[in-house]
């Protein structure tokens, strides 16, 4: 058990059943690969990106992080962006929060929680932001509210950065997306914040003023 090859031979039949259905699966795609969509989601083992949209290896560009969270300054999640964006130039950049999100939920809280609570701070912001939103919830209401008003910061913290602004500048077609996830039925809702310019970013910064 220590070498986890329960996984290696789960691994063999995957790549075997892919195989017996096309055989050039793999070979084709070792070449390259060509997304249309980069997703930035939650690191929950029951959110997986490809699996939620059923779409096979190739075509997902994908970045997790706890709590889908786009900070102005984490290089990890820029350099993912900037790939994404400026190499495999995908249409789309999905931010896809879920309910029930265990890093929310734990920055709702007073508790300590140590190194990641630096990493909450961002949730705790967002709170403040949406304050007037949130104040008269409790228990899950509150907190699923927050997953979507979390994942709609983060669709204007990906609008935000220079990459994007720099791709609607020079006319690149690239729209941003802002979903949720129901880890209690699979299935995905549309946040209805989609933005594919810098006009219509200007538009929503009103609107939430
Ligand atoms: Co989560």
């Amino acid at each position: 058990m220590k070498k986890l090859k329960h996984l290696f031979d789960r691994n063999l039949s995957w790549a075997s059943n892919i195989k017996e259905k096309n055989p050039e699966f793999f070979s084709q795609l070792s070449e390259q690969q060509a997304p249309e969509y980069l997703w930035i989601g939650c690191s929950d083992s029951r959110v997986p990106a490809n699996q939620i949209v059923n779409l096979p290896p190739g075509e997902v560009f994908v970045h997790r992080n706890i709590a889908n969270v786009v900070v102005h300054t984490d290089l990890n999640c820029l350099s993912v962006i900037q790939y994404a964006v400026e190499i495999l130039k995908v249409k789309h950049i999905v931010v896809c929060g879920h309910y029930g999100c265990g890093g929310i939920r734990a920055s709702m809280e007073d508790t300590e929680h140590g190194l990641i609570d630096n990493w909450l701070r961002h949730i705790k912001d967002v709170i403040r932001f949406n304050a007037d939103k949130l104040h008269n919830l409790e228990g899950d209401e509150k907190l699923n509210l927050l997953c979507e008003l979390n994942a709609m910061e983060q669709v204007m913290n990906v609008c935000n950065t220079t990459i994007v602004q720099n791709a609607w500048k020079n006319s690149v077609d690239l729209t941003v997306h802002g979903w949720v996830y129901s880890i209690e039925d699979g299935i995905l809702k549309d946040l209805d914040i989609c933005i594919s310019s810098k006009q219509q970013l200007d538009e929503k910064k009103l609107e939430s003023q």
